[in-house]
């Protein structure tokens, strides 16, 4: 019945077949699906891999984890990689985007002790999508900072900690340079630092409203420059690959035509998102955030603001580091102005001042940020064309949320299918530079605080089976076809 009424209201949303986009993806148009080493890897402290801030956290703060599960084994990818591999492919992918763990390569944190059989294992991983002539794209960071970083520096909040980025990243760069070319330094900053050094939802778990969040964005943004100077004075040259941080947001609507919302929903873009790409691709924070948080800083009685400056030499020094734009994106939501909170303890989304909310006819998935809503797509990748040129644009994560785990997964299909539409209205009609699209997730996986509640895999994973057994739902059935064809309908128009 929920389905029913799921697939009815993609209908009135116009989701129906015959608004789906009809043209063929352009010939270069690169397909891929991503997963994370926290996420499916498993084997926690197996050999020589130490405990990560995630592994720490599930373990000692279970009641921040929906189903109170660990990622100790998760869907057991450390030995079941080449299940993955052939998964992928299977389904004609032409990249599998997968993380490095810190902690497998480097147990202490620090470039003192390399780890060879954490250097085996991705070795190994590549090697078996070599053979099968898919390309990695490598995350070097998803979060999982190792926990001795946190215990003895602070994590985060300390610089000395984006140094050590630094040097993980070259380590990497170097041990891995014949078999990756397309890198990711570090995954959706925003989550990092805002949940996990602000509100402290996620690991760490380190609560500093308005403060930390801001130290650690800075921070976090040192450490992408840091590795994308290194891979460009030391090995492009001769490895020829390219590097990128991945950036986040939601798409946020304005609820009118009114100048005050249609600002908020600016604000809130260059909060989400231009907070962590404009220093990349423009220079510097974005001015309504600098101004902002200066503001407010003052009136809460702050000496200083709470966003730190970066200097000239550093504005200069992080100005340009990409190869292209790496995208994430889920959901929409509207937005409208608000009047601004009372001056009191400070937080992030008082310094933001809007307020968001779902069409409640728009489907969801299993989490409240989860608006369907294809078009939002199209207009945040027409949004980042206007607010930051020409560049090329990876979409590094799509994907649907539910709470069911149902193999016959037709609401992502749906979901699928309109974004992926919203792909192509932005390529053809947007004139957007939108290169590839990576899908999350190929199989299920522990999400975070979602534990093993929350399913996002084209392929299901028992994970009650010690085999941790894959079985493929009808999406990824829908998705190889669909690259196979590289067409969203029965039938296609160049
Ligand atoms: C973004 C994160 O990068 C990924 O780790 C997570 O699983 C997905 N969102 C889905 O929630």
């Amino acid at each position: 019945m929920k389905l029913f009424i799921f697939v009815l209201s993609l209908i009135s949303l116009g989701f129906a077949d015959d608004e789906i986009n009809s043209r063929y993806f352009p010939e270069n148009f690169k397909f891929g699906v991503a997963n994370a080493a926290p996420q499916i890897e498993g084997g926690w402290l197996e050999d020589g891999k130490t405990e990560t801030v995630w592994d720490h956290f599930a373990h000692t703060r279970p009641e921040m984890i929906v189903d109170r599960s660990t990622p100790d084994i998760a869907c057991d990818s450390y030995h079941k990689y080449k299940e993955d591999v052939a998964m992928v492919k299977a389904m004609g992918l032409d990249y599998y985007r997968l993380s490095i763990a810190w902690a497998r390569i480097l147990p202490t944190g620090y470039p003192d002790k390399i780890n060879q059989a954490g250097v085996q294992y991705y070795k190994n991983l590549f090697a078996e999508l070599k053979a099968v002539n898919v390309e990695p794209m490598v995350t070097l960071y998803h979060w999982d900072l190792p926990q001795s970083l946190e215990d003895e520096l602070g994590g985060w909040l300390n610089e000395t900690v984006a140094d050590l980025f630094a040097e993980y990243a070259r380590l990497c760069f170097e041990l891995f340079k014949d078999d990756v070319k397309m890198w990711i330094t570090i995954n959706e900053p925003k989550q990092v630092c805002q949940a996990g050094y602000g509100t402290g939802f996620f690991a760490p778990g380190v609560v500093s409203n308005g403060v930390g969040e801001y130290i650690c964005t800075k921070n976090v943004i040192l450490a992408h420059a840091k590795a994308y100077h290194i891979y460009d004075n030391e090995f492009r040259a001769a490895s020829q690959g390219r590097v990128a941080m991945v950036v986040d947001t939601t798409w946020f609507e304005p609820a009118s035509d009114s100048a005050e919302d249609q600002e908020a929903s600016e604000r809130a873009l260059q909060f989400n998102l231009g907070l962590y790409a404009n220093p990349i691709f423009i220079g510097n924070w974005p001015q309504v955030v600098i101004d902002r948080v200066a503001q407010r800083s003052a009136l809460e009685g702050f000496a200083t603001s709470r966003l730190p400056a970066f200097t000239e030499e550093e504005i200069a020094y992080v100005k340009g580091t990409y190869d292209y734009l790496a995208l994430n994106h889920y959901a929409t939501n509207m937005i409208n102005a608000t009047s601004d909170a009372p001056i009191a303890d400070p937080a992030y989304w008082k310094d933001i001042s809007v307020v968001t909310w779902k069409k409640p006819e728009w489907p969801s998935g299993s989490a409240d940020w989860f608006g369907v809503v294809p078009w939002g797509l199209r207009h945040l990748l027409v949004w980042l064309k206007k607010t930051y040129g020409d560049v090329e644009i990876v979409i590094t994560e799509n994907g649907l949320s539910d709470t069911t785990g149902i193999m016959e997964d037709d609401h992502r299909i749906s979901y699928y299918q309109g974004y992926l539409s919203a792909c192509l209205d932005a390529i053809y009609e947007d004139g957007v530079n939108l290169s590839t699209y990576t899908a999350w997730s190929i199989i299920d996986d522990w999400e975070w605080t979602g534990g093993y509640t929350s399913f996002l895999g084209m392929y299901y994973v028992n994970f009650t089976d010690p085999e941790r057994t894959r079985i493929p739902r009808k999406s990824a059935s829908w998705f190889t076809n669909m690259v196979a064809t590289r067409c969203l309908v029965d039938t296609c128009t160049k």
